[in-house]
Formats: structure tokens, sequence, C-alpha cells
């Protein structure tokens, strides 16, 4: 759609909401500040008299989740996934995919994707957000958004802003300074209002420096409406204000639906505060005008839009579930290159582990972003479909040729799962035992993890030759896993989180006490490692990690030569520049590499972390090819907050630009220089 016709769209849906607005009494625009339907909690209110319908909605991240849809949808990996896959391409066919189905569901609001960074491997939803890097976060989201409201369903950008636990998530207060408030935490949301425009976005349970979102008028009226554009509607996680009592300050503050109940829009409280003069009606009209337009970008007020929207779950994506698998699979360590298997040699695997044989696709198990898919292949079942009865499956290692054990968490209570953080860094015991024994049992022992966040592997890493990172792999995982063991896949991911050694080494958890984690006596948690999260915390402070960032491995190598940059000066924020540079596939097979390029400013006079990702792409490419590639950098990715000015801004002096694999390798380098702005 050209630019004008996108305007005039605009102003058009701008100036049907504001005649329909004009037609509503008051009491029905009190009504449609809130879900009334006892019934359901994924509705909102309808109008008759008017022809407005109920918004349906639905969760999630991974799919469209049976507890709000009844339906059997497609279970794609855990988010997590995707993010390790680092393609846009795949991200955006999720996102249109997924649209697609909440459409057969008859849902016309997705409740996704989670964008919050990941701030301590501990939190419970890490395998529902996407990265500790906000730059890689808001690059996988963006296509992930315009693929599902390309399908007439809107995104639903959650949860804003700073919800990065789950330990006291409905009471607890993140305390961040204003620098790192932004340049981390909130750039994601920025970034993807700016670039895919969300049609709404969800608040979170947490306070910010001691207010909720929801009476938060700078953060939602300020800087999400008027300094980032955004013109779309914010809605509440549920029952987010069940301890709030303050009708006008919500709508003054720009929070238009209270889901999945009133609580702060109960009628009788609207009304009073009316009538004392508390809000006006042009304040009202501008919440519900926000929530009105989604009903006209998605078309649901003309019957004949509504009408394709039929019910079922015939629509299913079972192949694009497994080649997201099959992509955000990270190769961590392959010594004696035990990966692929050398079928002509493998006679006899012993599978082993706790996780061989789970289907994680059940109603609400991790939470709301759990999908039922109508099959889930496991990690036997696909090994087993795959060695077509040509290699004997045992479970005695010391009687095989090699051994693969499926271990890792899961979704109950204190592993990966909603509401709760994990209770512990490490695998269990019993696993860390079977692994340590299978080791003696058999030299040639691979350890598959199936998780969704990172997982220390201190006292059983040295012992075993190969280990891969399989996350949540969803309803195709198991074919995934068998395809990349047998070769027929080539592993691609790089990992979109750090693998720390040790708890403590991580940012959140190398403070004292519970300060910085899980909070402290007031339920504070105290974000003092500032914007130095994730591998900027351990680069800055020079902590080994067991994997880094951007860190995974391949069945081929690459070699990277002739970096070149089309200019060496950024003049102003609207400006970007090229990286190109020539890349060898120089081993035996087809493989893809995600070319990764991070700057360094560290001559300027703020403090900068020493290394931070501001560009990457993805290329597959035959044995013994060489391609030129080249990597867009746009000068707003190497700015920094200014807490003073309370702005974006580029800080004047040299800039290293360093490109590789990951986030800590053997760089090629060029120098830039970076004028302020
Ligand atoms: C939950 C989650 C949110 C979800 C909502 C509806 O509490 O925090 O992500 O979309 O409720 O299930």
């Amino acid at each position: 759609m050209s630019v004008t016709s996108t305007k005039n769209k605009d102003l058009d849906i701008h100036s049907k909401v504001e005649q329909l607005v004009r037609k509503l009494t008051l009491e029905e625009k009190f009504l449609l500040l809130s879900n009334h339907n006892e019934q359901s909690a994924f509705s909102s209110t309808p109008i008759g008299r008017l022809g407005i319908p109920s918004l349906e909605m639905t969760d999630g991240p991974l799919g469209v989740s049976w507890h709000s849809s009844n339906r059997r949808g497609t279970r794609f990996p855990a988010t997590i996934c995707l993010s390790a896959t680092w393609d846009r391409n795949l991200s955006q066919l999720m996102g249109e995919a997924i649209g697609r189905e909440a459409r057969e569901a008859g849902k016309r609001l997705l409740l996704a994707p989670g964008v919050n960074i990941h701030r301590t491997p501990l939190n419970g939803r890490t395998f529902e957000y996407m990265s500790e890097d906000p730059y890689l976060t808001k690059e996988i989201a963006i296509p992930y958004v315009r693929g599902v409201q390309k399908q007439g369903v809107g995104a639903c950008l959650k949860h804003f802003a700073a919800n990065n636990q789950e330990t006291n998530r409905r009471t607890s207060s993140s305390e961040i300074d204003e620098r790192t408030l932004h340049e981390i935490y909130l750039r994601p949301f920025k970034e993807i209002v700016q670039e895919a425009e969300p049609w709404s976005i969800m608040g979170s349970y947490n306070k910010i420096n001691g207010k909720y979102v929801y009476e938060n008028t700078h953060l939602l009226r300020r800087v999400l409406m008027k300094e980032w554009g955004f013109d779309g509607f914010v809605l509440t996680d549920w029952d987010a204000t069940e301890y709030m009592h303050d009708a006008a300050i919500c709508i003054k503050s720009g929070l238009s639906l209270e889901m999945p109940r009133p609580h702060c829009y109960r009628l009788e409280l609207l009304r009073a505060s009316f009538e004392k003069g508390e809000f006006t009606e042009s304040m009202l009209d501008d919440v519900v005008g926000r929530f009105l337009r989604i009903f006209f970008l998605t078309g649901i007020l003309t019957p004949k839009e509504n009408s394709d929207d039929k019910r079922g779950d015939s629509t299913q994506h079972p192949s694009l579930a497994r080649r997201i698998a099959e992509e955000g699979l990270v190769l961590l360590k392959n010594d004696r290159m035990l990966l692929p298997l050398r079928l002509q040699k493998t006679r006899r695997i012993a599978l082993l582990g706790p996780n061989l044989d789970v289907k994680f696709g059940r109603p609400q198990y991790g939470g709301s972003s759990a999908v039922v898919p109508p099959y889930e292949i496991t990690p036997l079942q696909g090994i087993r479909e795959r060695s077509e009865g040509n290699i004997d499956l045992v479970n005695d290692a010391s009687n095989a040729d090699i051994a693969v054990i499926f271990a890792g968490l899961n979704h109950d209570k204190g592993k990966d799962s909603e509401s709760e953080d994990r209770e512990s860094f490490d695998l269990p015991q019993d696993q860390a035992e079977l692994i340590k024994k299978t080791a003696q049992d058999n030299a040639d022992t691979i350890v598959i993890l199936i998780s969704g966040s990172p997982i220390g592997m201190e006292d059983w890493l040295r012992e075993v030759p190969t280990v891969l990172e399989a996350w949540y792999p969803g309803m195709e995982g198991g074919r995934a896993i068998a395809n990349v063991l047998f070769g027929d896949v080539n592993p691609s991911g790089k990992l979109p989180i750090t693998f720390p050694r040790r708890l403590r080494d991580s940012p959140a958890h190398s403070g004292k006490g519970n300060r910085t984690y899980p909070g402290d006596e007031n339920l504070k948690v105290h974000y003092e490692e500032g914007i130095n999260v994730g591998y900027r915390f351990f680069d800055t402070m020079s902590i080994e990690p067991n994997f880094p960032f951007g860190f995974g491995m391949s069945y081929t190598s690459f070699e990277y030569q002739k970096l070149r940059v089309d200019k060496k000066r950024i003049k102003s924020m609207k400006d970007h520049l090229v990286v190109s540079i020539d890349i060898t596939n120089s081993g035996p097979v087809n493989g893809s590499e995600v070319i990764q390029v991070y700057a360094s400013q560290n001559q300027s006079e703020v403090q900068r972390p020493l290394r931070e990702l501001v560009g990457f792409e993805k290329i597959m490419l035959r044995p013994r090819q060489t391609s030129s590639l080249s990597v867009t950098v746009q000068a707003k990715d190497l700015a920094y907050y200014d807490g003073e000015k309370h702005r974006w801004r580029l800080a004047a002096g040299e800039v290293e630009l360093h490109v590789g694999s990951s986030s800590r390798c053997d760089f090629l380098s060029e120098t830039i220089v970076c004028y302020e702005d």
C-alpha cells in the first residue's frame, strides 16, 4: 500500500472512529472499558445497539492457546527458539501462520509477542521471550507483529514494561534509572511501535519505580503515545489492576481495556468519578476511540469481513514449526565431530533421559502460552521414525555405539513456567548424575537439552563431547532433532541469551543479598547492573561464560574476509551505513551462518558496554561457495539514551565495528567516526 493511501486509510479510520464514538451513550462508553461477560475471560463487551461485536482475543506467543479458544493449534517452538534462528523471515512466517489460525478460531487479537528482556536466567517465562539483547528482540519481533497483523488480527505487545521476573510479579517494583529503562527495557517496545505499529499493548503486573503502568501518565501518555506515536490501545494484564481503585487516573493515563473483568472500571466507580468531574468525556472518548480503532483495522464491524472467520482447527502449520525448530536448535559443543551420526558406523544408539518421550503441549502447561497441538512428535518418536528400523534403539549406554541423553527442564512450577521463577539454575541432581554415569559407560555421549532458559553445566560439561540446546521445539520437535542428529539438517542456531558458568556470574545475581533479585523487603527489585544486562555485563566485567551470546556451532566452517564499510562518518540519527564482508563455506556440507555486527564506543565520555549488537544477517552457503554479504547498520542503533536530556543521542567519537560469528570471537574490525547530533 502506498504511503498516501496508508495515510488516507488512517485518516479514514480516524474519522470513522470519531463518528462511532459520537453515537455512543456515556453508559455504553463505560461498558466498553472492560469485559462484563462472566462466561469468557477473552472477550470485550459488545454494544448491540450499534452493531459493535465483542472483540475476541487469544493467547499467545507460541500459537493459539487451547484455554482461550478450545482449538488445537500449531504448537510452534518456544519464542526463544524463534530468536535463536536469527531469521527475520521465519519470524514473519510464524506471525502470519498464527494470525491465520487465530482468525479460524474466530479471534481478532493475539496476546503476543512477549518482548521483555531476559535479565535473569531464572525467569520462569524466559522461554516465552526473545533475548537479553534489545536489538535482537526488536529485530525478531517486528516481522512477527507484521505477520500477525497482515492477517487482519491485532498483535498485542507485552508486558509493558520491565516485567523481567515472575517472583512477586503482581506486587514488586522494578527500580530502574532512566537511561537503563529506555536504553534496554523500553527500547524493543519503542522500536516495534514505530516500525511495526502493533494495534495494542498489554501493560505489566509489576510497578516501575513505585508506580503501576496503569497510573503512570508520563510513561503511557507522554512516552508511549506522544513521543513514540503509539495510536493503538492499552489493555491490562489479567487482573493487573486488582490492587487499584482509581478510575480517573487510569483514564488519564490512557488505559482503554481492563481484562478480564472490571476493577477500576466497575460501572459504579466510573459513574461516581465522572460525576465528581475527575475525568472529562473527551478523555473518555480518547481511550474508547483507541479501542474502537481495532474494530476498523480488523474490519469486524462489516459483517462480510467477519463472515470468513470460520470456527475450526483445520489450519495447521507443522512444517513451519519444524523448520523453526531445526533452525533454532543450537549446537553448543561437538568434540571429535561426534555429530552428525556416522550411519555406517552406528548400529546401536542408547536413548536416555527424562525428556526423551515427553509431550509438552497440554492445557495451560507452562502458563498462558500453552498450545495443545493435534499431535506432538517426541524425540523418541522422531529418532525411531528417522532410523527406519536400521538402527537398534536401546537404553543401555555401555552396550551401544553412541548414547544420547535428553535432559533439561519442563513446564512444572519452579522450572520454565509462568507465575513462578526457576528454583535452581542447575539441572536436577539426578540428571547430572545420569549424564556423568552415562559418560563413564560410553565416551561418545551426547546431551540434548530440552529447556527454555540457560542451565548450569559445571559439574558435567567436561565429561561429554557433544551438547545441543533444542529449547522447547514444538509439535514437530522430535523430527527436527532427528534431522539434525542424522545430518539431514546442519544446525545454524545462535544463542539469543548468555549461558553463564555460575548463576552468580549473571548481572542480576552478582549483587549482595536479594536487592538485585528477587527484590528487597519492600519488594523492590534494584536493577543495579544498569545497562550492563546479559553479554554487556559479561564482556564489560570480563567474565567468561560457558557459551556466549550469539554463539552456535555448525557441521561446516566459515571464513570471513575483506570487511569494508560504505562510509566512515555518521553525522545524524537518520543516517545509516553498510558493512560488507566476503564469507566462504570452507567445510564439507551446506550450512547457514549468522554474521553479526557489534559496535564498541569506549573512548566517548559516556560509559558504554564493551560491545553491543547493531546488525546481523543470515546466509546459506554451499561448500566452497563465497558470497559478499551486506549488513545495514542504522545510526539510531549506535545511539545511547541520555538520562539528563531525556532523549536518544549519538556520542561523538570513534566507533569500532566488529564483525564475527558470535559476541566473542576473532572479529574483523573497522573504525568509523560518529558526530554528536
Ligand atoms: C497472563 C499473562 C499474559 C496473558 C494473560 C491472558 O497472566 O501474564 O501474558 O496474555 O494473562 O492469559
